[in-house]
């Protein structure tokens, strides 16, 4: 693996730099604070090239490696994770989804304006009662011929209300376990399609987590991901990748924080001297900067071996392990440097805290990743 990133690469990582500390900093506070989807913010990010980053152009996404799209990813969480968790639902579980299972009618008709960013889309796995135990869906897609009846509500579903096109997993034999789930492809607006409450939540408050219920929505053939019974398998493969993305939102969260830590450091002063004077502070800065690299490195390889074709389920989910891990651990020292003032809402680590959690929660808890990695190496 090499570790000199590409001239194309740096130039990405500046431009998501850019966009967050211009278009994302200002009011990131008040929208966390007021519980306020970030929707300029986030079509910019789609004219920017940022919701469909790793999608083939010819589907009007960038065609870019992953490497480039963890790099991007870390940028915007360092400022607004809530931003970033919406970059990156749409770019790995559903344009990527989409474009390596769908057909090419719906890459025509829903892929290409997602991966534009004029559409979001939402994946929608998690039940009231199928978390971690994914294969326990109780949403059922009836098979009616030309199309499913679909029935059944999702929880916690992130660009929950913001999204045009939500992917569902849902039962359609249980006699056949997750061999009868499938993949829908279901449009806002559907009859029998509504969209439930918003979720008041710890962190990542801007972004708009909802539940669904879908009471006789009728979803056409056409709009089922693969071949009968293919939907656990692809909601599994896809999260695969998804978790990339949210190992690096965890290692932006805490490299953010690092930050803003690290700049206060030097600015603030205790028993006559800068807090970078005291050991006690230095200590904690050269935890948290060792930790945030080795997370780094973890992510980076993830999305190599994602890049070079080869398996990364166990990379994946040892990135998103640590990542997540270390984020807590890292946003509550920046929290403690700052002391007080960490306390308050101004200076940006505490909602950081706030935020880092839930990283050890979506896209597989920390339980889950430790289970699908001891599998790996136990295969
Ligand atoms: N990659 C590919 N296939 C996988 C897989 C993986 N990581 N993990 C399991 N599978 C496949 C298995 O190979 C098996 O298929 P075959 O029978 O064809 O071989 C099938 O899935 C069922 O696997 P198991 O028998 O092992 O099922 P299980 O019930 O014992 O365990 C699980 C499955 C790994 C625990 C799975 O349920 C899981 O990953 N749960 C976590 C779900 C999750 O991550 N939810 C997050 C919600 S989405 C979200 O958060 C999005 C958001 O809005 C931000």
């Amino acid at each position: 693996m090499n570790f000199q990133l590409t001239e194309e690469q740096r130039s990405v990582q500046q431009a998501a730099r850019d966009f967050a500390l211009n278009d994302l900093l200002p009011g990131v506070i008040e929208r966390d604070t007021d519980q306020k989807f970030p929707s300029e913010q986030v079509k910019k990010m789609g004219e920017l090239g940022f919701m469909g980053m790793m999608t083939n152009p010819k589907y009007n996404g960038g065609g870019m490696d992953t490497i480039s799209y963890v790099l991007a990813m870390e940028e915007i969480s360092k400022i607004d994770a809530s931003a970033s968790v919406c970059m990156s639902v749409n770019n790995s579980l559903v344009c990527w989804g989409l474009e390596k299972f769908g057909s090419e009618e719906q890459k025509e008709k829903y892929l290409k304006p997602l991966a534009a960013g004029q559409i979001i889309g939402a994946f929608c796995l998690s039940e009231p009662e199928a978390g971690s135990d994914a294969t326990s869906q109780r949403t059922t897609a009836e098979d009616k011929g030309d199309y499913y009846l679909l029935n059944g509500t999702k929880n916690w579903i992130t660009n929950g209300n913001s999204a045009s096109v939500y992917i569902v997993i849902a039962q359609t034999d249980a006699a056949k376990r997750h061999k009868g789930i499938n993949a829908l492809i279901v449009e806002k607006g559907m009859p029998g399609f509504v969209v439930g409450k918003k979720e008041d939540k710890m962190g990542i408050r801007g972004s708009d987590t909802h539940s669904l219920m879908f009471t006789d929505v009728k979803v056409p053939k056409a709009n089922r991901i693969g071949e009968d019974g293919f939907g656990f398998t692809f909601a599994m493969t896809t999260l695969n990748g998804g978790r990339i993305g949210i190992a690096a939102q965890a290692l932006g969260i805490a490299s953010g924080a690092y930050e803003f830590a690290l700049k206060y450091s030097k600015e603030r002063k205790a028993f006559g001297k800068h807090l970078s004077e005291h050991q006690a502070i230095q200590f904690k800065l050269a935890e948290m900067a060792t930790k945030i690299d080795a997370a780094r490195l973890l992510v980076w390889q993830a999305a190599y071996l994602k890049d070079q074709g080869k398996d990364f389920v166990k990379a994946a989910a040892q990135a998103k392990l640590f990542a997540s891990q270390i984020a807590q651990e890292v946003t509550t020292e920046a929290v403690q440097i700052h002391g007080g003032y960490g306390y308050v809402k101004e200076f940006h680590v505490e909602r950081l805290m706030r935020d880092a959690k839930i990283t050890q929660i979506y896209e597989g808890t920390t339980e889950i990743q430790k289970l699908v990695i001891s599998r790996e190496l136990l295969r």
